[in-house]
């Protein structure tokens, strides 16, 4: 029997399996099924600051009803019912999860703007969970903003977040910075605890025959695992934070790639969605067999095998590898 204990975000779990945001977790009777099937802890779909910041203009119902009337700007700004039930029901959501489940429950504030919206952290805290994932989701579209000061947007709204409460913090962030390692440092050192990499931005598709812009949702594949393995690679040893990967993780391989470079945890949507909730057994089984049949007695010993700190040839996760792909494309010719 391997050992797959994990402690991420100072939470003992019993492997490194967690389940992502998704609507799956919307229903306590998933999350029950989750924890059977070997969930070592569940991150909760998320609380959106559009959400908080409607209700508590009491707008959020009058919205609903007259959203045809309204300017088309504000037309767009989506109030989240059909996905979850507002400030109030998810607060109450997570205490239901908390008193049914023995795993740890980590609930989700999703936002960008640092206000007023932060202090329902202190909410979720009190509502029992046991850790926070913050969200941060934001494009910078407007010519005038600086990559700077997104930055210091980024940093504010967590030190907002995590210097109001006492359970730990991670932050979810997207791959698109200009020098991601040293935003990733200042976002630790403003108190995020654990960081999870990355965020899947969904491409709007266009519409040709109605010419209009329309969502598009593509669940993932393991193909996009990649810029994730090589961000985690390059961080761990860099950064004094647990690092998750989001975005990719589908098969047993992949998590033990993931583990390699040197993921405290993987957390899974997608590979949840497609193959139903027992996928969990699946690659819980998986990692355990091929740990052992591969002579490893931890999953400690795997972690961060091919991380930048230990392979010491660094290049191969750098530009020499961008270099190397060009010279293979060249010699298949
Ligand atoms: C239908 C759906 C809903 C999602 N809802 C949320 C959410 O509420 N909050 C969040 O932070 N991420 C949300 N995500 C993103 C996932 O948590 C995850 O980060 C992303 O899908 C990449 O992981 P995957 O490849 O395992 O799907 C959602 C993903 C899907 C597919």
């Amino acid at each position: 029997m391997v050992d797959l204990e994990t402690n991420y975000l100072g939470l003992p779990l019993k492997s490194p399996l967690v389940v992502s945001s998704n609507p799956l977790t919307y229903e306590l009777d998933n999350l029950r099924q989750m924890e059977d099937a070997g969930a070592a802890g569940i991150i909760l779909y998320s609380l959106f600051e559009e959400q908080i910041e409607l209700a508590e203009m009491g707008f959020a119902d009058y919205y609903q009803r007259h959203r045809e009337e309204m300017p088309e700007p504000l037309r767009h700004i989506a109030d989240m019912k059909e996905y979850n039930q507002g400030a109030g029901n998810y607060l109450a959501h997570t205490y239901q999860a908390k008193k049914a489940l023995s795993i740890p429950v980590i609930a989700s504030l999703n936002g960008y703007y640092s206000s007023g919206w932060t202090r329902y952290a202190r909410l979720i805290e009190a509502a029992g969970a046991d850790a926070l994932e913050l969200n941060i989701y934001y494009l910078p579209t407007k010519a005038h903003i600086s990559g700077a000061e997104v930055e210091q947007m980024y940093v504010d709204l967590v030190r907002e977040v995590t210097s109001s409460v006492q359970i730990p913090v991670a932050v979810k962030l997207s791959p698109y910075f200009s020098a991601l390692a040293n935003i990733s440092k200042r976002l630790v050192n403003s108190g995020a605890r654990g960081l999870v990499l990355f965020n899947r931005f969904y491409q709007p598709d266009f519409d040709i025959v109605n010419r209009a812009v329309v969502p598009s949702l593509d669940l993932s594949t393991s193909s996009e695992l990649r810029l994730r393995l090589r961000w985690v690679a390059l961080l761990t040893g860099q950064i004094e934070a647990d690092l998750a990967i989001t975005g990719g993780v589908h098969s047993v391989e992949d998590v033990i790639k993931s583990l390699m470079a040197g993921a405290t945890v993987v957390t899974l949507a997608s590979a949840l969605l497609e193959n139903g909730i027992k996928h969990l057994t699946t690659l819980t089984n998986g990692l355990d067999q091929w740990l052992e049949s591969n002579a490893y007695t931890s999953v400690k010993e795997v972690r961060g095998l091919l991380s930048r700190a230990q392979i010491g040839d660094s290049a191969a996760l750098e530009r020499a590898n961008y270099l190397n792909v060009l010279r293979t494309a060249r010699s298949d010719d």
